[in-house]
């Protein structure tokens, strides 16, 4: 059962891979457009339920490309017809709610009316503070690193840098998500212990929450019971717990490393 939230621990950036809108459907028997058109749904709940508790930063994983380039042409065009409509249709309730919305993936690729709606959209809610609501479109995290080293490598060549001074805050810089920060908690739905290609640099501290509820049931209240899950979690950043010491396991006899030996 939910209990509230700790304010002092909420976190900064939730980022979620949305996944089952076909298993949903297939569940039902229906064809797996209505999975995503249900999914397409259950994004502004969530996104009004981020804006509630005041989460600065809300990533979602909604066309990858992968999905691009391995769905079916007739299901990447219903996609982006239900993007655009979605667009067109919740504008209004992201202002009312005080949430921006941004995009990351190669964007440019995308077809030219959803790019229209898509910086339209952009543009309606630029003025709003409260949650910024980010859609990987076109998005594979590789792709990102790709794209990022080409810009840092270029930077390299015109300003003659010496490749020892490059560090991570350089490759940071060059990411899509360079004006955000890490996401703190990366939920998953419908069950699957994968990362896709997303986000493969920014999370590499991140909580992963993984629940097998499939996407389009998803609802504001699921992503603060992973919250309050995450709550619960200490993060060490690769370090230790305070006061806690190593076990010394080159002294341990072997029968108490395996069970039954
Ligand atoms: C995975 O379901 C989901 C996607 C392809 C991306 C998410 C898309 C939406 C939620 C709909 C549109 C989004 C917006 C922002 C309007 P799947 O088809 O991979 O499911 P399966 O693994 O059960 O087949």
């Amino acid at each position: 059962m939910y209990r509230r939230l700790d304010a002092e621990r909420l976190p900064h950036h939730v980022a979620i891979i949305m996944d089952g809108n076909g298993r949903w459907a297939g569940k039902r028997s229906l064809k797996r457009f209505l999975g995503h058109q249900q999914g397409a749904e259950a994004v502004q709940y969530v996104v009004e339920t981020a804006s509630r508790i005041g989460l600065p930063w809300l990533t979602l994983y909604a066309f990858s490309l992968e999905n691009n380039l391995k769905r079916p042409r007739a299901e990447v065009n219903f996609l982006m017809r239900l993007l655009r409509t979605y667009l067109s249709n919740n504008v209004q309730r992201m202002n009312d709610n005080n949430v921006r919305i941004r995009y990351v993936g190669r964007t440019a690729e995308l077809p030219e009316e959803v790019r229209e709606r898509m910086a339209w959209a952009a543009e309606a809610t630029r003025g709003n503070t409260g949650t910024t609501l980010t859609l990987a479109l076109n998005y594979g995290g590789r792709s990102e690193l790709t794209d990022a080293f080409r810009g840092l490598c270029a930077e390299v060549q015109r300003e003659g840098r010496r490749l020892d001074d490059i560090d991570e805050t350089d490759i940071h810089r060059h990411l899509y998500t360079a004006h955000m920060p890490d996401p703190d908690l990366l939920i998953r739905t419908s069950g699957e212990m994968r990362i896709s290609n997303f986000l493969l640099w920014q999370i590499a501290y991140t909580e992963i929450f993984v629940t097998n509820r499939l996407w389009p049931d998803f609802r504001g209240i699921h992503m603060l019971e992973a919250i309050e899950d995450y709550q619960r979690r200490e993060r060490r950043y690769g370090g230790l717990n305070d006061g806690s010491e190593s076990d010394d396991v080159e002294s341990l006899p072997a029968n108490q490393l395996v069970a039954g030996r």
